[in-house]
Order: C-alpha cells, then structure tokens, then sequence
C-alpha cells in the first residue's frame, strides 16, 4: 500500500484537488492501492498555525511516497513577510525534500486547437517538455534581501548561483527525457551575460558527451521566448533554470490554450515527486466552481506513472480526459463554440464517469 499525501492549498486548490481525489477514489475501486492523507500548506496552513508549511505537514510529505498538490497563495497573505508567505510552504517542500527535477510537459489535446490564442496549424500536435531546475538558481540563491545603505537608500538584491552538480544532475534527467522522446534537447541560458549560465552551457555540453543519441542545441533564453511563439513545434525537450523554466513554461502552457489543462512533476533523485498544476490559485475565481480541474487530474496520471509505476492506471485517466474533451465538455477557460459549458465538479464527474466505462 503506497500513501499519497494531499495538500489542497488556497484559492481554487480545495476545488481542484477533490475532483482528482474523486478519480483517485474511483481507481482505489479497481485496486489501485493507495491510502490519501490530507494536510495544510500555503495561505490555509498559515491561518490554522502561523507557518505556510507547518512542520506535521512537511514529515507527512517527508514519510509518504508521493505528493498531490493543489496552488497556494491569494490576496489575503499578500501584505506578510515573504519569508512567511504561502509561496514559502511551496517553495520549502520543493527544497526539503529536494525535488530539483519539475518536468512540465506542454501537449496539446487536438480537441483544444482552437483554444489556443495562436493559429491553429502553429499548434497543432503540440508536444514539448520543459525540464525546469527547481531547487537551486535565483529562487533559494544567497545572499538575498533588503539592505539599506548610510545614504538611507534601500537596495533589493538576490543571487543567481548554480554549482556544476546541480547543473549536471539536471542535465542528465533532461538527457533521459529525451531519449525517451524525439531525442531533441534545447538548453536555455543567458550565457551572453550571466556567468552562472555560462558554466551551465560548459557543464550541459560536456553531459552530452554520454548522450550520443540526443541532438543537444542550446539557446538564450529572450531568443527561446521568441521562438515558442514563432515556431513552438521546433522544440522536443528544454532544459533551464529554476527562473527561466518559471517563465517559460507559463509561456508554453498559453500555446496548449489554457493554463488549466498543464500537469507537473517534480522529482528527487529516486522518482519520489510532487505533483501539482502549473496553474497558481486563481483566487479571482475560487470557491465559485469555475476552475479547469483537468491539470490536476492530469497530475494524478504523471503521480501514478512516475512515482508507482502504474502506467495502466494513469492511461486510464489521460484517455478519459480525452474523452470528455472530444465528447465537447468544457470549462470556461477552454470554452469555444459549440462546446458544453461545464463546473469544476461536473468536469471531475464527467472523467469519473469516462473512467468508468473504460475498464
Ligand atoms: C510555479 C509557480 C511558483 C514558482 C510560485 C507559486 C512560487 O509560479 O510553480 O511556476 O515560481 O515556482
Ligand atoms: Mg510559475
């Protein structure tokens, strides 16, 4: 029995999360063998204990063998101490349980081509992967603050650090990836600039040397924003910094035409994960059933193949959500004429009831 730990977060993260637990539970029906434990993060975790990642929630996280969760954040944490924001209990499990591996794929259902804000034929059979760094780099890089000098003048400052391990572990699980793919490997950089990512360029090239089979190019990273939009089907695998990934994986998932419809994992050197949508916590729209359940439906299908090896049950899931699309369902986020407009829990009832009819 494997145990799953599930960290609903804030805004559209309780909605969310129950629909994939609805799945989850369905699947536990035909003996997928797992036990859910739930517990706090974020925003939610801060209001019940005055920590955004209480320390009950990170030795559930520590001891079960994989993480589900939902978004964290919202307005109400917005004026806190950023050393105590939601974000941080985010922020914390990623480095706590040092899951420096966020592999964010980019696939485009064909029944979502005229969702997307670009041209359809610039879309089409879309399937990309962005391999991000996730715990090193800018993000967790010291020295960091505020400092303020005598003239009474503050100054912001943060640091972009990689040491050749990180750089070099990251490597090789974008290597793997694309083995198992086109066998194409983009490396983004600002190499011209940042001497950090000029070592990331050295260190990537010399990694290749074990990967005779994979195509590896590397690319600046304003150039790389310029050409997922230009010509995003160029690319199989991309690999980049904890920042770079940040942003251009948001980019990436406008190209699948909706953020809502994007599953992640992030992984440690054992393929324990987390899962989570890319999407943030929507607090504009949470608690009112609007929210896109699918990537986080989509993430209970990477969890179960990643992290237990359970590819039978997480086709099950990808081709149910196939289904539901084909059969013209769809949030408002993706709506487009001719479709059915669906909630939140009707989206997550209507993949149940796929998964159901397709044993
Ligand atoms: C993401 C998010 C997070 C990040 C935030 C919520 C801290 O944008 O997962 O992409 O910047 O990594
Ligand atoms: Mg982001």
């Amino acid at each position: 029995m494997k145990t799953i730990a599930i960290l609903p977060g804030d805004g559209i993260g309780p909605e969310i999360i129950a629909e994939a637990i609805k799945v989850l539970e369905v699947l536990q029906q035909d003996g997928l063998d797992v036990q859910l434990e739930q517990a706090l993060v974020g925003g939610a975790a801060i209001d019940a204990t005055g920590h955004p990642l209480p320390a009950e929630t990170l030795a559930l996280a520590k001891q079960a063998d994989a993480v589900l969760l939902g978004a964290v954040g919202g307005y109400k944490w917005e004026q806190l101490d950023i050393a105590i924001r939601p974000e941080k209990g985010l922020l914390g499990l990623r480095s706590e349980l040092e899951l420096f591996a966020n592999l964010r794929p980019a696939l485009l259902f064909p029944e979502l081509a005229s969702a997307s804000t670009l041209k359809a034929e610039v879309v089409e059979n879309l399937d990309l992967l962005i391999v991000r760094e996730l715990t090193g780099g800018i993000y967790f890089g010291e020295p960091r603050g505020v400092r303020t000098f005598d003239s009474g003048e503050r100054q912001g400052f943060n640091t972009l650090v990689y040491t050749e391990t990180e750089i070099e572990r990251i490597a090789r699980v974008a290597f793997d990836s694309a083995q198992k793919r086109n066998k194409r490997l983009c490396s983004v950089d600002k190499a011209n600039v940042l001497e950090s990512t000029e070592l990331w360029r050295e260190v990537v090239t010399t990694v290749s040397k074990d990967y005779p089979d994979v195509e590896l190019s590397h690319m600046y990273v304003d150039n790389a924003a310029m050409q997922l939009v230009r010509e995003p089907k160029q690319f199989d695998v991309i690999v980049t910094t904890n920042m770079f990934g940040d942003i251009l994986s948001d980019l990436a998932s406008q190209l699948t035409g909706s953020i809502g419809m994007l599953p992640s994992a992030s992984l440690d050197a054992n393929n324990k994960g987390m899962y989570e949508p890319i999407h943030g916590s929507a607090p504009d729209i949470a608690g009112k059933n609007l929210a896109n359940p699918l990537a986080t439906i989509l993430s209970v299908a990477m969890l179960l193949r990643y992290s237990f090896n359970q590819e039978t049950f997480a086709e099950r899931i990808e081709t149910a959500v196939s289904k539901v699309l084909q059969a013209g369902l769809r949030t408002q986020d993706i709506a487009s004429e001719n479709t059915k407009l669906v909630t939140t829990s009707e989206m997550g009832d209507a993949v149940v009831a796929a998964i159901k009819e397709n044993k």
